[in-house]
């Protein structure tokens, strides 16, 4: 019999209807909102699944699903999976990385230069009727162009932003990173590594790119942005949690900082009072990988997981590796 598939959120309907040639596929086109339980409701006898990164995947729910085998992420992150006990339940979970690299690296680069140069503050401002003579100094930010950037975290996307600002922009680029890059891949991207609190000190404009664990839970606090220029801004297209939002905000509003540009939040879709009533923050509701081309590649690689996994057992693209639990 055909293995069991649920897809837990709307998806392009023609990569549905791939999954759907193959497998028992219930869908979820009507993209209802499910609980946990709900979730694990649909998932009982369901062999595969596909998430697209909101979904979480705890212990529990891998307990009360037994005959689950695979977890299909349509995205990069996958802080949602409980990727310990996954493996320890001989569960296999993929994500979707690389296709989504140089779109999410464009975001990057274009929520840093909005923030940089004040792009919401000052729309805000024209649309609110606020308009009423140029002004020498007004809206003034600070250049991208022979700034220094720094990137906390360098993937495959850090180093993408990385490429972008030292080829495009001539901007002198330092990182920080649990491991240093090898010499070609800094060369490539004209970047230099320093520890955390000389980037830290020394960067105009940081953004983030570290994935989201207990370890990189709140990098980003009070004592952090304490050490960053008055002048600097931040920019988070990583996950919301690696930086602490109400510190963030207080940071905005005394002007530790100059400006912040954000993608991600924590406990999104919620978004932290304060961020939402300072004026020098640029919000975005996580749509760093959002064109069509993108999504649907992610999407098609989520699904193309699923297929090969039930036709041979291996995937494209692991977060785990089960090694002798495997089933
Ligand atoms: C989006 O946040 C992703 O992880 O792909
Ligand atoms: C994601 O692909 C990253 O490594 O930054």
């Amino acid at each position: 019999s055909k293995p069991r598939i649920l897809v837990s959120r709307a998806i392009f309907p023609e990569v549905l209807a791939q999954l759907e040639a193959v497998f028992e596929v219930e869908h979820n086109q009507a993209d209802a909102v499910w609980s946990a339980q709900d979730l694990t409701a649909r998932l009982q006898g369901k062999d595969g699944v596909l998430t697209t990164g909101g979904e979480r995947i705890s212990a529990e729910l891998l307990q009360a699903c037994p005959q689950l085998k695979i977890c299909a992420n349509m995205a990069v992150g996958f802080n949602n999976f409980d990727v310990p006990a996954m493996t320890a339940r001989g569960v296999q979970g993929t994500n979707a990385p690389d296709v989504l690299t140089e779109t999410t690296a464009d975001f990057g680069f274009a929520l840093m230069m909005a923030t940089a140069r004040r792009m919401a503050e000052s729309e805000h401002f024209l649309r609110a009727g606020l308009w009423k003579r140029w002004s020498y100094d007004m809206f003034c930010g600070s250049d991208i162009h022979g700034a220094t950037l720094g990137i906390l975290g360098m993937g495959r996307i850090g180093q993408g932003i990385a490429r972008r600002g030292f080829h495009g922009f001539g901007m002198k680029v330092i990182y920080h990173n649990r491991s240093r890059l090898d010499a070609g891949l800094e060369a490539a991207c004209g970047a230099q590594y320093v520890d955390k609190s000389t980037l830290l000190a020394q960067a105009d404009h940081l953004v983030l790119l570290l994935p989201y664990s207990a370890e990189s839970h709140h990098s980003i606090g009070a004592a952090e942005l304490a050490l960053m220029k008055p002048t600097a801004t931040l920019t988070n297209i990583a996950r919301g949690g690696i930086v602490d939002d109400a510190a963030l905000a207080h940071a905005l509003r005394s002007g530790q900082i100059a400006a912040a540009g954000l993608d991600v939040f924590e406990g999104e879709p919620q978004v932290h009072p304060d961020l939402l009533t300072v004026p020098n923050v640029v919000l975005t509701p996580h749509i760093a990988s959002a064109t069509l081309n993108t999504r649907r590649a992610m999407a098609q690689l989520a699904a193309d997981n699923l297929l090969r996994f039930f036709a041979t057992g291996e995937v494209l693209t692991p977060v785990n590796t089960l090694g002798a639990v495997r089933r």
